[in-house]
């Protein structure tokens, strides 16, 4: 039986921590949803689809990966794709509260789906999508943190490329 994983998130955008998450958990299981949350409530500065796109291109070497969009519970939709196993990265200390919290009402709403942690790569301990989306938001030089996508993309939104002019 084929060992599926869901790797929920915003990725507002992703980044080459997200990534590099994906690739570990490739070693584990035999194919990974990253499932983007379509959350009305929260702004973001990309759409759900431009997330979706954005996630497709950066992983379209890997042919056990599937970008979807859910809404409403995780564990709801971890069932809905027969996955019984949800993947989270786990950076520095200040990530534990929170997934504990996650993980642990996860498993309260149904106990037959476990989290799984990972730990990102030292290079991407201070890598997170709002510092990423800020130092870009100024000009900074983001790239070697974000798949190229990601960098032409942020670079577009905040108007420091042409929409148009790709070279
Ligand atoms: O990248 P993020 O923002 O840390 O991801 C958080 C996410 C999407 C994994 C989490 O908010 C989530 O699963 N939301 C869906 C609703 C849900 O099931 N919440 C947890 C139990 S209340």
């Amino acid at each position: 039986m084929q060992k599926i994983a869901i790797y929920p998130g915003s990725f507002d955008p992703i980044t080459n921590g997200h990534i590099d998450i994906v690739e570990r958990g490739l070693k584990i299981f035999d194919k990974i949803i990253v499932a983007i949350l379509r959350n009305p409530a929260k702004e973001t500065l990309f759409t759900v689809e431009e997330r979706k796109e954005m996630i497709e291109t950066s992983l379209n070497k890997y042919s056990n990966i599937e970008v979807d969009i859910f809404d409403g519970l995780l564990v709801n939709y971890a069932k809905k794709r027969n996955a019984d196993t949800i993947l989270r990265g786990m950076r520095a200390v200040s990530d534990f509260e929170y997934e504990f919290q996650l993980a642990l009402m996860n498993r309260k709403l149904n106990r037959e789906i476990q989290t799984v942690f990972l730990m990102t790569g030292l290079r991407w301990i201070f890598t997170s999508s709002s510092i990423i989306k800020e130092a870009a938001s100024f000009g900074g030089n983001i790239n070697g943190m974000v798949p190229p996508v990601v960098s032409w993309k942020l670079k577009e939104k905040f108007g420091f490329i042409e929409g148009n002019n790709r070279g």
